[in-house]
């Protein structure tokens, strides 16, 4: 199995800064690039924490290696303020999400994130709870309507979703992919993508509350930084995007007053960032050329301000 390349990697340094003494949370730890990063660039500690148990054991060799400075936790990362309290750490400088899955997961079949190679259709980033198999084979049509047109932004997804439901049950990735193309029909041959790959997002996103978890951790890492702590976010589609957009932007001090109609003097809510990036960064050529999984990458990134 192949490793994880980090992604942005340089620009996700030049954002977060590490400094000698602080403290660093990674709630995406994954194959560890990150965190390792952080470790090498200044003295300091990072709580890594994965809700794959596969990842977390992985990382066992890194833990080893950074004697003490790195504590990994397997979890959500919307529960890191509750990580960081049990692990006795006061104020946390900085906090760097890295979305989606790892090369690690998606390269393997067994995983079910990938309709490259057959697999089962599990595609769960901690190995438990409901599978995409589950939601496939047992979801009424108006919810996988729902499901895929919401989280996968798929036109058709009502066309998917009946066909679908005509094919159960369905057990494999192959199975379902040749699913949606067919129901897609010739036009979604020409694509850039294929004609799966919406559908296949919709799931993945969907299994692992991938929007919940993010808006609940971006919450907790506001909750953990402490003033001129440093939040930094990776992601790869849209709908990410624009929930870390408009979270930062909503809070901080070029965020606009709620009405136009409200005086100049009454603010919209106290400042609690300064954007570190107005536009999302975005991958050097050089990165996509090395690693075209960096490609729909956009990173955003923002400093706590004091109460
Ligand atoms: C893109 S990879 C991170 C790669 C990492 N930055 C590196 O350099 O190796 C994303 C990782 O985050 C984990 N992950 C995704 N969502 C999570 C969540 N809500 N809570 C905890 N871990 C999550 C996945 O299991 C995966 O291992």
């Amino acid at each position: 199995m192949s490793g994880h390349l980090p992604v942005m990697l340089a620009e996700v340094l030049e954002m977060l800064k590490p400094r000698d003494g602080a403290r660093y949370v990674d709630g995406t730890f994954g194959g560890g690039g990150y965190a390792s990063a952080i470790l090498e660039a200044a003295d300091c500690s990072v709580l890594g924490i994965d809700r794959d148990p596969e990842a977390i054991e992985r990382g066992k060799a890194l833990v080893e290696r950074f004697g003490g400075r790195l504590t990994l936790v397997q979890g959500e990362f919307s529960r890191m303020d509750e990580f960081v309290q049990a692990s006795n750490a006061k104020g946390i400088d900085g906090v760097v999400l890295d979305l989606g899955v790892s090369s690690f997961q998606f390269d393997q079949p067994a995983r079910g994130f990938s309709f490259r190679e057959d697999g089962p259709l599990d595609m769960r980033m901690s190995l438990s709870g409901e599978s995409a198999a589950d939601v496939v084979n047992g979801a009424d049509e108006r919810t996988l309507i729902q499901i895929i047109a919401r989280y996968g932004e798929e036109k058709n997804a009502r066309r998917i979703a009946r066909a679908i439901i005509a094919a159960r049950p369905i057990s494999g990735t192959a199975q379902l992919a040749a699913i949606v193309s067919d129901a897609q029909g010739p036009a979604a041959l020409r694509l850039a993508i294929h004609p799966a790959t919406r559908t296949f997002q919709a799931l993945r996103i969907h299994v692992n509350d991938e929007l919940g978890e993010l808006e609940r951790g971006l919450d907790a890492a506001l909750n953990i930084l402490r003033p001129e702590g440093r939040l930094v976010v990776v992601s790869y589609h849209s709908l990410e995007d624009r929930m870390v957009k408009h979270f930062l932007s909503e809070r901080s001090t070029s965020a606009p007053r709620a009405s136009r109609h409200a005086p100049a003097s009454t603010p919209a809510h106290r400042p609690m960032f300064k954007l570190l990036t107005t536009r999302p960064m975005t991958p050097s050529a050089a990165e996509l050329t090395s690693n075209p999984r960096a490609r729909s990458a956009k990173l955003r990134a923002g400093l706590k301000l004091a109460a």
